[in-house]
């Protein structure tokens, strides 16, 4: 749904979907989808703690200052950008990465509901 003023954000692995107008920061959008990403240093670019990787088929908005100093060559590469320095610019997924622990926690709730839920169904 993007046009010059809006555009259609998915986060991964929240699978959350939210419209965000162009021009905020994929932090901003990300709180207001109730994704939880990172933020140490008040969104200043400098802790990266806010880091994302983004897909788009749009032109992505440019790199700012901060994120050229603070993102490896590699991770520009790979479409990381700084959540609180890089703007909606258009319909884009936008995958936050993980912490392990988290991950692990996540996919053994995951699985323990599943094995609820097919416990409930026999
Ligand atoms: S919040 Fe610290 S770099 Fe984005």
């Amino acid at each position: 749904m993007s046009n010059s003023f809006k555009s259609t954000l998915h986060f991964q692995p929240h699978d959350k979907t939210i419209v965000a107008r162009n021009g905020t920061t994929i932090l901003a959008a990300a709180r207001h989808a109730k994704v939880m990403l990172q933020s140490k240093c008040g969104g200043r670019g400098a802790c990266t703690a806010c880091k994302v990787q983004i897909r788009t088929e749009a032109q992505p908005a440019p790199l700012s200052r901060m994120e050229k100093h603070m993102l490896s060559e590699q991770m520009l590469k790979d479409g990381y950008r700084l959540g609180c320095q890089c703007v909606v610019n258009g319909d884009a997924e936008v995958i936050v990465p993980e912490d392990p622990l988290r991950r692990t926690i996540r996919l053994q709730l995951e699985a323990a509901r599943r094995e609820a839920e097919e416990k409930k169904e026999k």
